[in-house]
């Protein structure tokens, strides 16, 4: 079994925590770092949220670490509108008793890709700024990351004007260095992400996992409905896509691309226009899932965490004798 190191740049945020469940839930997957960012939520509530999930979950030796509050050009935006004003919809953890790491987020990623060069996947499923300061100071993480997968992003459509995803929308500048920077980005975006959708059947066979699925996933899973979508069918695990990428690239259709980030326009900025014919690609995107194989990879990962809360559960309750 090859296990791959992931670093995840994160602004939990409802999918963004199925998508820390799912990190840790692989056990082929090695969770090295959790670094936050504003983007969903304030960051307070994003690093909050993620020292939150790592002691529900049980993570409690990887280390979290806050990163920046929003970009450094323009006004700071959210998705409490779909995520809720904490940021995990209803959901409601115990508050955390283990704080962050005392060490910017953007020094935590530059430091774990030098220390492992070619060793680590940097994931980012919130907006991109701490990547943007990460390669600012340090340009060499271009070389040292194993790969740099991104949710965020569309080729088609957007979700937060219709030209632009919320990731990339929430700093499109940010963005638009991140592409620039001469690493390969796997853009799984919404076009790929909107076949992740949590139906009712997805729904019922989380709610099989037990507590965890009862109190965390489905609650998470479901929170958020569009009342103006006539073909609504479920929630979309945005940022569960790009660690799931990680772990079985072979579930993903993908083309070569040149992506260039929109950053002015009145109509579309924050729009990742993607060239698919392009001589000088900076992109790999996924366009299509194998959406029963996802869905089966994911639920099994996920029914490993709610395995590893019985035992500790069962250990933590005092047996009576017969
Ligand atoms: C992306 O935006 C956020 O609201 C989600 O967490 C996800 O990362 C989807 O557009
Ligand atoms: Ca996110």
């Amino acid at each position: 079994m090859t296990v791959k190191r992931v670093l995840l740049d994160c602004d939990p945020g409802l999918d963004d925590a199925l998508a820390l469940l799912l990190a840790h839930g692989d056990t082929e997957l090695d969770l090295v770092a959790v670094t936050t960012v504003g983007g969903n939520v304030a960051l307070e509530n994003t690093t909050r949220n993620a020292l939150q999930l790592r002691e529900y979950l049980g993570f409690t030796t990887v280390p979290v670490a806050a990163g920046a509050a929003g970009p450094a050009k323009g006004e700071a935006r959210n998705a409490a509108h779909v995520h809720g004003d904490g940021g995990l919809g209803d959901v409601e953890l115990p508050l955390p008793t283990l704080a962050p790491v005392d060490v910017h987020a953007v020094d935590i990623i530059i430091d774990a890709l030098r220390a492992a060069p070619g060793e680590i996947h940097l994931v980012a499923i919130g907006p991109l700024t701490n990547i943007a300061l990460a390669l600012a100071k340090e340009p060499r993480i271009v070389e040292w990351a194993a790969s740099f997968v991104i949710m965020g992003g569309s080729y088609t459509r957007g979700n937060t004007t219709p030209a632009a995803e919320f990731n990339i929308y929430a700093d499109p500048e940010a963005a638009a260095t991140v592409f620039a920077a001469g690493w390969e980005v796997v853009m799984v975006g919404l076009d790929l992400t909107l076949q992740a959708l949590v139906t009712d059947s997805i729904r019922e066979r989380m709610l099989q996992l037990g507590p965890l699925g009862r109190d965390l996933v489905v609650p998470l899973a479901t929170y958020w409905s569009d009342p103006e979508d006539p073909d609504w069918v479920g929630q979309a695990v945005h940022d569960v896509c790009a660690v799931a990428y990680v772990a079985h690239p072979e579930l993903f259709t993908c083309a070569r691309a040149r992506v260039e980030v929109e950053t002015a326009g009145t109509f579309t900025a924050g729009m990742t226009v993607t060239d698919f014919r392009s001589n000088t690609p900076n992109s790999l995107v996924p366009i299509a899932l194998d959406v029963e194989a996802f869905w089966d990879y994911v639920l099994e990962s996920y029914a490993t965490v709610a395995r590893q809360l019985s035992a500790r559960h069962q250990l933590s309750t005092p047996q009576l004798d017969g």
